[in-house]
């Protein structure tokens, strides 16, 4: 009877000390893994207004421009702006994803958007990749949210 009852206490705490071993040793891995993976959050998005009395180089329908602006922590952002219709616009990140290399408008209607640094070209409609003469992967541009264009005050608002 007493080898039964220390037999018993025994293995409960051969448990107790085998669980903890397991739980620090997970635990443990969980801060290391946290240490090596550092997250970063993504910026919030911003909405912005934009005058576009200030860029009458894109105030005809089809007509398209590439601006910079300041995000709310100063930060430059340049965008391609292209009036789709008279109530539309489509607003993508003027910067090449693949090593940040800067863009040129089309030189003709219905041309692509393209990539000085390495000749990447995208479509204006929707920033989708059309030419990769790289071997790398490249993404296609950020486009932009359009929520809505006021025609009576000029006013476009994006979220960037
Ligand atoms: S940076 Fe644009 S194609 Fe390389």
């Amino acid at each position: 009877m007493k080898n039964n009852t220390e037999r018993r206490d025994f293995l409960k705490k051969a448990g107790t000390v085998f669980g903890v071993g397991i739980f620090a040793s997970a635990f443990g891995s969980v801060i290391t893994s946290c240490e090596r993976d550092e997250i970063v959050a993504a910026p919030d998005p911003e909405t912005i207004d934009l005058d576009m009395s200030k860029y009458p180089q894109v105030s005809a329908v089809g007509s398209m421009a590439i601006i910079q602006i300041s995000r709310l922590d100063g930060s430059p952002l340049k965008l391609f702006l292209k009036r789709a219709s008279e109530d539309h616009y489509i607003v993508l990140e003027a910067l090449c994803r693949h090593q940040t290399g800067p863009l040129e408008l089309p030189s003709a209607d219905g041309g692509p958007l393209r990539c000085i640094l390495h000749g990447a070209t995208f479509n204006t409609d929707n920033g989708s990749l059309i030419t990769n003469p790289t071997s790398d992967t490249i993404p296609d541009l950020v486009k932009f949210r359009v929520f809505e264009f006021n025609k009576q005050t000029n006013i476009l608002r994006i979220e960037v």
